[in-house]
């Protein structure tokens, strides 16, 4: 059978989960458990880890004390730990923290911005432009984080051309990649692939990243129109925890056990260890008391259990 659509050959995965996973959950952890997450999830392989926020801890107090979650990491070589940094306060402690690489945010709706990091998208872009310098001085890679590019909680429907041009300020000012944020999860696969269309004709495809909510079911299947786009950077968060706490409805990103069970299933290399990766979702769902999201993970865990009785009852 020949393919139309030439996928990757290798996806690198953000895990989002310790960070995005755990901002919005009604128990909060600890920096040791935090730390630990980020610990298993390396040890499974994910080599990119957004691993907390220098935010408010007024406005999200699961993220407090940030520096402590950097403070007990297994650090290995060649991972990254990244922050989110909204502003030159945060960039200081990221940096003072040890963090590896910072994420600055904004939307491509007012709205959104607003309630979010309570101001427009160009005051937000205004007062990125000190944290680039911090960064620049320190030689600290920065993300680039856009939010509501299907829909707005609070503006509605947004265009694709203004993605791409929130996308390309971001760009511009010396993000090394920019992560597209369908915040609330309401996109579908043919507008998710108009928004690539606008956004790649501003920046290349490859600095472009999918970070998808679960929230209507359409993150595999608007990755899937992403990877036939040429886009081969993915968000996803372990046991699809996730949701921001100024974007009501939203739920989990797409659980990473998912995309990983995708992607091998369709011979792309993600160097990631689904078994181990299995481990770190075990462990914070324990730590939650909650379920997991993934349905790969659950039907995983469910037949190694069954196989381990088996093998135990022979
Ligand atoms: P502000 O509200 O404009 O106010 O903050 P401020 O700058 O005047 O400061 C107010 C208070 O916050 C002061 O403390 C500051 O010291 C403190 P007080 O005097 O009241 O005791 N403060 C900070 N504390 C720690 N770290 C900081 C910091 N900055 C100020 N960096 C700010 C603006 C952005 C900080 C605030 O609005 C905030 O923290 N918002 C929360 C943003 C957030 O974390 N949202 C969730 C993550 S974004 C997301 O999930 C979307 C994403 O996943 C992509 C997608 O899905 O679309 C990335
Ligand atoms: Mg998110």
């Amino acid at each position: 059978m020949s393919l139309n659509h030439p996928f990757p050959d290798t996806v690198r995965i953000i895990e989002v989960g310790a960070r995005d996973g755990l901002q919005n959950t009604t128990k909060h952890v600890s920096p040791a458990v935090r730390a630990q997450l980020v610990n298993l999830l390396v040890d499974s392989g994910l080599t990119h880890i957004d691993t907390s926020s220098f935010v408010s801890p007024k406005r999200v107090p699961q993220m407090a004390n940030a520096d402590q979650v950097f403070a007990n990491l297994n650090r290995k070589q060649n991972v990254v730990y990244s922050a989110l940094t909204p502003n030159l306060k945060g960039m200081e402690m990221a940096l003072a923290a040890g963090a590896t690489e910072a994420a600055i945010f904004t939307s491509a709706s007012e709205g959104f911005c607003q309630s979010n990091i309570n101001c427009s998208i160009a005051e937000s872009l205004k007062r990125f432009e000190s944290v680039m310098e911090l960064a620049q001085q320190h030689n600290i890679p920065v993300r680039g984080y856009v939010s509501c590019i299907d829909c707005c909680p609070y503006d509605g429907q947004t265009s694709p051309e203004q993605v791409a041009s929130i996308s390309h300020e971001l760009y511009q000012m010396g993000c090394h990649e920019v992560s597209l944020g369908d915040t609330i999860g309401t996109g579908t696969p043919i507008r998710i692939k108009r928004v690539l269309e606008a956004t790649s004709k501003r920046i290349p495809m490859a600095k472009l990243a999918a970070h998808y909510h679960d929230t209507y079911g359409q993150a595999l299947a608007n990755i899937l129109a992403s990877l036939e786009e040429g886009l081969a950077i993915i968000d996803s968060s372990v046991a699809g925890l996730g949701g921001c706490p100024y974007a009501p409805g939203a739920s989990g990103n797409v659980a990473t056990e998912d995309v990983v069970y995708m992607l091998q299933g369709m011979g792309i290399e993600t160097g990631v260890n689904m078994d181990r990766l299995l481990i770190a979702a075990n462990f914070i769902c324990h730590e939650l008391g909650i379920e997991s999201r993934s349905a790969a993970g659950t039907a995983l865990s469910l037949r190694n259990s069954f196989l381990k009785t088996a093998t135990n009852n022979n």
